[in-house]
């Protein structure tokens, strides 16, 4: 089915070798010499989904080099034939969308419509950033606010890309968010080596099919494969990068910070957010927000509801209902479309497994779940858990909910911020006052009122504070990163004195 489904995109033959997947570097599909590659299994029943590249530092070097090269070139396109190209890209996006959601969904056990969904999602984003690339604008600004300063001084900024932008994504959104920094890199004028997951690497190797096919010229556009232990500090810190952005785990986002010393970063890292309840929250709007919120893909997005803190006149009445919509989740096959799929991996099973006998253990109440088959763990939620427990601070990534009943905003506020991540919050309450009151409060990117934390709709800014990221993403504020300001100063002779003089005998 794999292959078959792959044989749907034309030309897809010459990235591959059978199901070995070769990286890409000015235009061309390459193996590496290093005759290594690296095994891509399906998380739900571990079949081979195929395998990529592990690639040398040699050859980093020679695609870091490639992009570099190639900027010119790119630079000196018109923002309306970069906006054309991104629009193109965006149409074989969704002609190929089922082909590539299909090996997504095989490759990280992604459900199929939801796989499927992100790369619509992501077609949908090169649109927006085509508009809103073609929406940049400079300034130009008087001398005269400044004492000794007149109209003669003025400055006149515009915005330039930054050169080589290295694109790193993540296993649970390869597709989406290694082409939410694409898409704005390119627009930009600047080049890109993309860097896949490791687990997760295939889908993400078609933006080299689109974007070629979609008028981006060779070496503009390259991609890189490989283990992030043998590679990922080479690439990171090459001279010749000029901005790293990168989605992954706050460890390794906090390495790439330590090393990479000048180079300006985006960081879209781990999360734990926090809901909190008040007692006069719409509980059915709330519990449909939370199950959605938690467990879609299994908990394994950042942004994903990673505690509850119900006030206690509702908190039995929403736990009620919680509990009874999560026993409703779907269980099993991805390509069923389950809503409960498998974990990423085994070990991550053991990680969210050793989060629940820890609680239990502290003396939780287990209300559902703390069941596994495989690398499937069922939704579990466990009430009455107190700061004491490790649920209550570390970031699962996997299917577990803790609820830590709270007696106050002032109390809610506290164990939220207490938390190393500030990614997100949400706040429950049909008093939108004391709302926004509680939302100033937050140290977190965002707060969601009366919703699921999640990073969508894609033009939004996006960001974390503390553990969970560094700088601003959503469309605009992604484009504004990979630029810097040039400016031009011009100080020009005194106003009327050259009108004066300019006489004809
Ligand atoms: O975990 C990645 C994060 O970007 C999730 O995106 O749209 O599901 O909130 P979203």
């Amino acid at each position: 089915m794999i292959i078959e489904e792959i044989n749907k995109i034309p030309n897809s033959f010459i990235m591959k070798d059978d199901l070995d997947f070769k990286y890409y570097v000015s235009g061309t599909w390459k193996k590496s010499s290093s005759g290594k590659t690296i095994g891509i299994r399906n998380p739900y029943n571990n079949e081979i989904v195929g395998t990529v590249q592990a690639c040398t530092t040699e050859e980093v070097n020679q695609v870091i080099n490639v992009a570099k090269e190639n900027l010119e070139c790119w630079e000196e396109k018109t923002q309306r034939e970069r906006a054309d190209i991104l629009r193109k890209a965006a149409a074989l996006m969704r002609e190929w969308a089922n082909p590539i959601g299909y090996i997504m969904m095989k490759e990280i056990g992604k459900p199929l419509k939801s796989a499927i969904s992100e790369i619509t999602r992501t077609a949908e984003l090169f649109e927006a950033t085509a508009e809103a690339g073609l929406q940049q604008e400079g300034e130009a600004i008087y001398g005269d606010t400044f004492k000794g300063f007149g109209k003669n001084k003025m400055s006149m900024t515009y915005r330039v890309p930054l050169g080589v932008i290295l694109c790193i994504g993540p296993f649970n959104y390869p597709f989406n968010l290694t082409g939410s920094k694409i898409a704005p890199a390119l627009m930009a004028g600047n080049t890109v080596v993309v860097k896949p997951p490791s687990q997760g690497a295939i889908s993400p190797l078609f933006f080299g099919l689109i974007l070629e096919k979609a008028g981006v010229p060779p070496g503009v556009f390259n991609i890189i494969t490989g283990k992030g232990s043998e590679i990922g500090d080479y690439l990171v810190q090459h001279p010749m990068v000029n901005m790293v952005s990168f989605t992954g785990s706050s460890e390794t986002g906090k390495h790439i910070a330590k090393i990479v010393e000048m180079k300006p970063l985006l960081l879209e890292l781990g999360g734990k957010d926090a809901a909190i309840i008040l007692n006069d929250a719409n509980l059915e709007i709330t519990a449909e927000a939370i199950v959605s919120g938690a467990f879609s893909y299994s908990g394994q997005r950042c942004t994903a509801v990673k505690r509850v803190l119900p006030m206690p006149e509702i908190a039995d009445k929403l736990i009620e209902l919680v509990k009874k919509k999560t026993m409703n989740l779907s269980i099993g096959d991805p390509e069923k479309n389950a809503t409960i799929g498998p974990l990423i991996s085994s070990k991550q099973c053991d990680y969210v497994q050793g989060l629940i006998d820890d609680a239990l253990e502290k003396g939780c109440t287990l209300l559902c779940g703390n069941k596994r088959e495989g690398n499937i763990m069922w939704p579990t939620l466990l009430d009455n858990v107190t700061t004491e427990m490790r649920i209550a601070w570390e970031e699962p990534f996997g299917p577990v909910l803790p609820f830590i009943r709270v007696h106050s905003a002032e109390e809610a506020i506290k164990i939220s911020n207490k938390s190393e991540y500030g990614l997100q919050g949400m706040i429950f309450t049909q008093n939108i006052d004391l709302a926004f009151n509680i939302a100033q409060e937050l140290e977190v990117g965002t707060v969601q009122i009366n919703g699921k934390s999640e990073r969508g709709p894609d033009h939004f800014p996006f960001l974390g504070t503390k553990s969970s990221g560094l700088g601003t993403q959503g469309i605009k504020y992604s484009i504004e990163a990979m630029t810097r300001p040039r400016v031009i100063v011009m100080n020009l002779s005194e106003k009327g004195k050259l009108v004066k003089e300019c006489k004809y005998d």
